[in-house]
């Protein structure tokens, strides 16, 4: 039963790439695949690359020509709840596409022909890897030290909105927020993948699950410090939220 961790981000895939024993790497769609075992699992590595289409891309390449019978999406995104912040974690449950909108031949947010407008993550495979994300951050955060104060840092469930867009206004969040409340949705986070590898893994009946660690509040100021936050925390995050996951499934 392989399993597929896709990353955004190199930085986040160079610490899971290490844990490979005998990595093989395999190019297919422009895109490089690192197959090889951890912890006596066939585990394929692949970064995801940014926005929908691409993910799609990746997704779909996994299951038709890796077999891959599990995915795992590791990542960062933006922060959009009331109170989920830099540093925090989200699990996701479901994933809506925030830019989707074929009203008035379909409702806002529906997936033309789904009959829906949000995705389920896979229930089982989301409680371990929530349960991996508890113990995981628990055990990464005694290791490393970064300006971005990581006290209180919590651990969120919740729904995660993709689009093709990185959110860099906080009127912009809040647009998206407020249009997504009107249908009846209340998102944790942004980002630009999740709901399209959910659809992909939907289709295909694979089960699938996704933890985003927040590097930014989706406003002005969040391409700022994105990549020192991406190689000293959420990178660290990432690696030890996984070495717990892939003792569990
Ligand atoms: N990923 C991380 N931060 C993000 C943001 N603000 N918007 C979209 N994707 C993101």
């Amino acid at each position: 039963m392989t399993l597929a961790i896709m990353s955004a981000l190199l930085d986040e895939q160079r610490g899971l790439l290490e844990q490979l024993s005998q990595p093989r790497r395999v190019q297919r769609a422009g895109r490089t695949f690192w197959c090889g075992q951890w912890a006596e699992q066939d585990v394929v590595l692949v970064l995801s690359k940014v926005g929908k289409v691409a993910a799609a891309t990746t997704t779909t390449t996994l299951i038709e020509a890796f077999d891959v019978k599990r995915v795992v999406f590791t990542g960062v995104a933006g922060g959009v709840g009331q109170s989920v912040n830099v540093g925090d974690v989200v699990v996701a449950q479901a994933f809506i596409q925030h830019d989707m909108d074929s009203s008035p031949l379909f409702a806002r947010y529906e997936i033309p022909l789904y009959g829906r407008d949000t995705l389920a993550c896979d229930e089982p495979l989301s409680a371990l890897l929530l349960e991996a994300t508890h113990t995981g951050i628990k055990s990464a955060r005694g290791h490393f030290h970064h300006e971005n104060s990581v006290q209180d840092q919590r651990v969120h469930q919740g729904l995660i909105a993709s689009g093709d867009q990185f959110v860099a206004s906080a009127q912009g969040a809040a647009a998206l927020v407020s249009g997504l409340k009107q249908a009846g949705h209340a998102p944790l986070a942004v980002e630009m993948e999740g709901a399209a590898v959910a659809q992909v893994c939907h289709d295909y009946g694979i089960p699938f699950a996704a933890v985003r660690t927040i590097s930014d509040r989706a406003d002005a100021q969040a391409h700022v410090d994105f990549s020192a936050f991406v190689q000293q925390v959420a990178s660290p995050y990432a690696l030890s939220i996984m070495r717990e996951f892939i003792k569990l499934v």
